[in-house]
């Protein structure tokens, strides 16, 4: 039997609430699977960094590169605590740190309207919205580059740049074409193809998010890439949309669409309008992956912290247990993955809505409701 070692971070607010449903969910497949679990759950988050002043450090990270993965529940302060850390001091010191000194590349953001969920955009199914988002995570504007000068100064110059070089780019998109590739067969084809395109051998579309006509340098470099790139995947339809256009077209026709990679901020952006369309924070799951050998792998609700929800047993643990199942699936357990994956579906329908404190059943009920679903 195989056993996986998770490193659980359950962070701050309705976090711990979201984790531990998740983590009943998997214990629950790990049984009906036949896999072993061992957690250990680090305190990281902005409570611990208040209480004992440490964010993570180089110890802390190599611990954590023992583990198999990394659960994460959400990180951040609010109230009196909040007043005392600057912005972006946990979201650089933790998240984004863990992000990048354990190079995960990839942030895999599926946008899926489960059964029974409302979603505000009238007239889709499960069927029309079901796409991924392949966002490239440790590039772009987020790497830091730029600086302030004469601040304070009427004169003052704040820069931030958009850097990439080919290995990011490349590497990011060889990933969104190998799960192109992965999602579909030639039997049953992305729906959104063509008459035309079926007939060509094509099976999957994937969809590159830039803004060639302005960012004509970054993107550029991401769309001459991708051209190159589509010739060794001759069953994957490559498209480009404008970051613009694909917020138009998110809403209007999101069924066009079944793999989209993009870059770093425009993949922070894209994808929580993507998590608004699939019916909320509630249900959005995401993994932040080195999908390379020995890399480690970090899974998260998109969610934040909802600090009003903190201990009231009313907070969506969907998204939480949806990111465990990503999780699940990518470290070989394909079959629980899946189960887990058809229990939400199963549950999402018995659930009133989406919304914290309006499910009709309590945190921890939605989270049995899917455990027993398995
Ligand atoms: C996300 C978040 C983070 C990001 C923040 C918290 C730094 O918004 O995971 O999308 O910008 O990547
Ligand atoms: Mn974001």
């Amino acid at each position: 039997m195989k056993t996986y070692n998770i490193a659980v971070i359950p962070g701050d607010g309705t976090g711990p609430e979201v984790i531990g449903e998740g983590l009943k969910v998997l214990k629950a497949a790990a049984k009906k699977f036949k896999f072993g679990l061992r957690t250990k759950v680090f305190p990281f988050g902005g409570k611990h960094y208040l209480e004992t002043g440490k964010l993570v450090d180089e110890a802390d990270e190599a611990e954590l590169r023992k583990f198999d993965a990394i659960y994460l529940g959400a990180i951040g302060l609010s109230g009196a605590g909040a007043k005392n850390v600057a912005p972006g001091i946990l979201e650089k010191n933790i998240l984004l740190k863990l992000r990048f000194d354990f190079d995960q590349y990839i942030n895999l953001r599926p946008v899926k309207l489960y059964p029974g969920v409302a979603s505000p955009i009238a007239g889709v199914s499960p069927e029309t919205m079901d796409y991924v988002v392949v966002r490239e995570n440790t590039g772009g504007v987020y790497t830091g580059m730029g600086g302030i000068m004469m601040k304070g100064t009427p004169n003052e110059i704040a820069s931030q740049e958009w850097v990439y070089n080919r290995f990011q780019v490349d590497r990011c998109l060889r990933y969104a074409f190998e799960l192109a590739k992965k999602r579909h067969t030639k039997k049953s084809p992305f729906r959104g193809l063509s008459a035309e395109a079926k007939a060509a051998g094509k099976t999957a579309r994937l969809t590159l998010c830039g803004k060639t006509n302005v960012l004509t340098n970054v993107f550029g470099l991401w769309e001459r890439a991708a051209k190159e790139m589509a010739k060794e995947y001759p069953t994957v339809e490559l498209a480009y949309r404008h970051v613009d256009a694909i917020c138009l077209l998110m809403v209007q026709d999101p069924g066009q669409f079944d793999v989209i990679v993009t870059d770093n901020m425009f993949g922070d952006i894209i994808t929580d309008l993507g998590a608004a369309c699939q019916g909320g924070l509630g249900v959005a799951a995401g993994g932040n992956l080195n999908p390379d050998k020995g890399g480690v792998s970090m899974y998260e609700p998109i969610g934040g912290t909802a600090p009003d929800w903190t201990g009231r047993n009313g907070i969506n643990p969907i998204a939480a247990i949806g990111a465990a199942a990503l999780m699940i699936g990518n470290l070989g357990e394909t079959k629980a993955a899946e189960a887990i994956e058809a229990a939400i579906a199963k549950t999402t329908p018995k659930m009133k809505t989406q919304l914290a404190g309006q499910m009709g059943w309590t945190t921890t009920q939605v989270g049995d409701l899917v455990a027993k679903s398995l």
